[in-house]
């Protein structure tokens, strides 16, 4: 299979880019950058594909800055909603598998359980509304041959996410105020290019004509944003200390929502996949990010 990775200089590409790397697998990947494969223009997209032949498309690209999408909606929407319409016209008509990864933020965080795949989606800001109609346009026009993962809370070694602006800020503050009101699961992008790995090897996914379907993946458990920055100072040590605030005395520009636990039980059972305790996780991040030189963390 020749498979096509979009968004390889995101958390999720450079992770799935470290693993194929580590890993005998038998197919031949692409990773493209924004610059090789600019997704905000459709025919940009149609004259990669015409050039290009492409068994299976992994799109990790996203436009993923919630706050910003507030103000720029339409890029936003470009990149989460029409290029992701795009990718699944040319899926269809040239018969390519799509693994496309979404967000619990379609989802208002009113559950007092954990939200099933089936639950009504509702999202409270325009990122996850452009996320939810990329989700809907793959579905009208898929009928068959796609997987939608939605995830939570990704954060790796690369780039600027949670963990990485929690040790950057023990290292000038000696306490830290972060919303503890939020609940939710953090997902380390390692984890989760391996579980998208594992899918590509089950023969369930390479059965033909798979009806397509919408999981969720994240780590296991539950915390809060404050108990996340927590677990952070305690695996490093630090004198820094963490003091719990609501989510009223951290405005931001986009609403969040109150609690995104996400059953993974779907994905599990189906392609077998298991799923490591979040706290499991943060400490192996953590432990390479300490190895990595730092243009490597970039
Ligand atoms: N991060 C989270 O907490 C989170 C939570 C839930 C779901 N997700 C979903 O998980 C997936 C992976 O997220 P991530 O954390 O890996 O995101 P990320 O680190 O922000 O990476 C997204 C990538 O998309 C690329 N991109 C943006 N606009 C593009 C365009 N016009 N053309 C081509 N590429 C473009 C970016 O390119 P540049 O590097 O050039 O900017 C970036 O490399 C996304 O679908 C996201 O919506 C993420």
């Amino acid at each position: 299979m020749f498979i096509l990775v979009t968004g390889a200089n995101g958390q999720l590409g450079k992770s799935i880019k470290s693993l194929v790397k580590q890993q005998k697998i038998s197919h031949s990947f692409v990773f493209v950058t924004r610059n090789q494969l600019d997704l905000s223009s459709p025919s940009n997209i149609q004259n990669y594909f015409e050039t290009h032949k492409i068994d299976l498309i992994i799109n990790c690209a996203a436009y993923t800055s919630v706050d910003r999408a507030e103000y720029y909606q339409k890029e936003a929407d470009m990149i989460n909603h029409i290029a992701v319409k795009k990718i699944a016209e040319i899926s269809k008509s040239n018969n390519i598998k799509l693994i496309h990864i979404s967000t619990d933020f379609v989802f208002d965080g009113l559950n007092h359980r954990p939200y099933f795949e089936s639950d009504a989606s509702s999202p409270l800001n325009i990122y996850g509304k452009t996320k939810l109609e990329g989700e809907n346009a793959i579905l009208s026009i898929m009928k068959f041959n796609a997987i939608i993962i939605r995830t939570s809370w990704v954060y790796s070694e690369y780039g600027n996410n949670f963990v990485d602006t929690i040790i950057k800020l023990t290292q000038k503050n000696n306490n830290l105020n972060i919303v503890s009101d939020q609940i939710g699961t953090p997902t380390y992008a390692r984890d989760l290019g391996q579980a998208v790995l594992n899918i590509i090897k089950n023969d369930k996914f390479n059965e033909l004509d798979r009806a397509s379907e919408i999981y969720h993946y994240s780590n296991e458990g539950e915390c809060s944003w404050y108990d996340f920055a927590k677990e952070v100072t305690n695996i490093l040590g630090t004198k820094c200390t963490i003091s719990p605030i609501n989510s009223e005395n951290y405005p931001t520009t986009a609403r969040r929502p109150r609690n995104t636990i996400m059953s993974k039980d779907k994905i599990s059972k189906e392609f077998d996949i298991k799923i490591i305790f979040w706290k499991d996780s943060l400490k192996c991040c953590m432990k390479n990010l300490a190895t990595l030189s730092p243009p490597n963390k970039e």
